[in-house]
């Protein structure tokens, strides 16, 4: 799939700005601080509905504007399409010009890929990152994913609050069981999707990481979860009930779902060497792109955010070479020429693109 053009209205550093993308390769390059990254952003946003680099929609208008309008033009196989987002107030998102009452009417029309210098951190660290990966995949591909972790999360809350007013207020234990019944209803939803999709990439993982390393490393990723099925999960609440009331909050559930990936049978995020996390950080994305492709019939738009920087000029002409029918948005301080590939070049500065 293709975005044929991006428009920016007070939008980070960008006053107004159109940009016309073509079909292959983008390279939008410049200096440090200029707004190569916001164009990335804006394009994430209109794909998926908030930003990756914050959760407060407010700092995305430019400073001292009171409003922000970002517009694209993209184009599938089997049809052509608009998405407006605009900030003030209030959010509102439009998809072929009518504005949209749930996030899920959104999501899946702008199939992305992203690569940021931060994803080394999904294999760093605890789970978030890794959960927050997953649920940017997933929820492209099944729209309903979203609603149903949401509802988990509500109703995770609402558990939460009970177990304190037990354990402060006295409440009746017995009423527990109302919450447990609505998490585990939700927790077997998301589990399904969450399972189903860590299979997909660990189908493909293996071949795109044999690839990457010359057939060097062996990689494979398993899915950890509290959630087996509803009844275990069930009982597994209830052996934690006292735990769980006496700490204020619910102890298992998906909400602590995690995936472990191995190299060579070593856990990447505990052993992994920092060259051995990039690798599976790319493979691990390089996989996501091929189950969209599986999923959709076409590539999604991949957006390569300072990607360049970390390869060295070889690696990075094979990466390209080996990204077909793709289009790819990528950027760097250095502008760099491709020889087979069709590029547009775009330069930033300060918020204008020349
Ligand atoms: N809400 C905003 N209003 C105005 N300017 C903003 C806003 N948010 C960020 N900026 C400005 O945008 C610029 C950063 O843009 P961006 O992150 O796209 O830079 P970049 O070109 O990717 O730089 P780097 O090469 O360092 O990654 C900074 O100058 C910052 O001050
Ligand atoms: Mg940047």
């Amino acid at each position: 799939m293709l975005i044929t053009s991006l428009k920016l209205q007070n939008f980070r550093n960008y006053k107004e700005e159109k940009i016309n993308f073509n079909n292959d390769i983008n390279i939008i390059y410049g200096d440090n601080a200029q707004g190569k990254t916001n164009i990335l952003e804006a394009v994430f946003v209109t794909s998926i509905g908030k930003s990756f680099r914050t959760s407060k929609d407010k700092e995305l208008i430019k400073i001292g504007e009171d409003f922000s309008r970002i517009e694209v033009e993209f184009s599938k196989s089997d049809r052509n399409g608009t998405i407006k987002v605009e900030i003030a107030d209030k959010k509102n998102i439009f998809v072929n010009g009518v504005k949209i009452k749930k996030l899920s009417e959104l999501l899946g029309n702008m199939n992305i890929v992203i690569f940021t210098p931060d994803d080394i951190n999904i294999f760093k660290n605890g789970p978030d990152k890794r959960r927050r990966f997953l649920d940017i995949f997933i929820s492209q591909l099944r729209p309903n994913y979203i609603y149903n972790l949401n509802m988990y999360l509500k109703a995770l809350e609402q558990r939460n609050n009970y177990l304190k007013q037990i354990k402060f207020e006295n409440k009746s234990e017995e009423f527990l069981d109302i919450w447990d019944e609505k998490i585990t209803e939700y927790a077997e939803k998301v589990f399904k999707y969450r399972f189903e999709f860590i299979n997909k990439l660990k189908e493909k993982i293996k071949t795109v990481h044999s690839i990457i390393t010359e057939n060097n490393e062996n990689i494979d990723i398993e899915y950890v979860s509290d959630f087996f099925n509803k009844e275990e999960f069930l009982k597994k609440l209830k052996a934690t009930k006292k735990i769980d009331i006496m700490k204020g909050y619910t102890t298992k559930g998906i909400h602590r779902d995690d995936f472990n990936v191995y190299i060579n049978d070593n856990l990447v995020n505990v052993f992994g060497s920092q060259g051995q996390r990039r690798t599976a950080v790319l493979s691990l994305k390089m996989s996501e792109l091929n189950v969209i492709y599986d999923e959709i019939g076409e590539n999604p738009i991949l957006l390569l955010d300072d990607f360049m920087s970390e390869l060295d000029e070889k690696r990075r002409t094979n990466f390209l070479n080996n990204i077909r029918d793709t289009q790819i948005l990528v950027t760097c301080t250095d502008k760099f020429i491709l020889e087979k590939n069709k590029f547009n070049l775009y330069n930033v500065k300060s918020g204008m693109i020349f």
